[in-house]
């Protein structure tokens, strides 16, 4: 089991953006955390963060008959990528929408999700949790 987990924009900044509704934890922090509990699950992650939207759409593409799932924060470009939907409903694999913050519970404008569109599951509001859960959900089918 193969899952490539995607950051995107902004992301990088995890631990100094907003920490009022993202945490202090850093992206490296992220990181190791999703690593270390892959590992204990002896699931094979591959961690990719971009802030350009067309890089996202090429880590989707690799990932065609690479990944068995994919999980995904496409950060603001959740809101508005027609481009990386379209990518996730064309190589067809498996993927869970992830949000730290509770994006239902914010501005109109992040209530709109377009990936959201290609995956089987959304995990919002639980904080980097969310990233383990979908990891979880894809290795374990439910
Ligand atoms: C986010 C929510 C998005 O609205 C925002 O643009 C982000 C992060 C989240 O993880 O809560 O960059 O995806």
């Amino acid at each position: 089991m193969n899952i490539l987990v995607i950051n995107g924009p902004n992301l990088n900044m995890l631990g100094i953006r907003e920490p009022g509704i993202y945490g202090r934890e850093t992206y490296a922090d992220l990181c190791r955390k999703i690593r270390e509990h892959a590992e204990k699950k002896e699931i094979g992650v591959t961690l990719y963060q971009s802030n350009h939207e067309g890089d996202l759409v090429d880590a989707i593409q690799q990932a065609y008959g690479k990944a068995d799932g994919i999980v995904i924060n496409p950060g603001a470009y959740t809101h508005t990528s027609v481009a990386i939907l379209d990518a996730l409903k064309a190589v067809s694999i498996r993927a869970v929408e992830v949000h730290i913050s509770d994006v239902d519970a914010r501005e109109e404008f992040r209530k709109i999700s377009y990936v959201r569109l290609a995956c089987e599951k959304t995990i919002s509001g639980h904080g980097t949790d969310g990233y383990l859960e979908a990891i979880d959900y894809l290795a374990g089918g439910n």
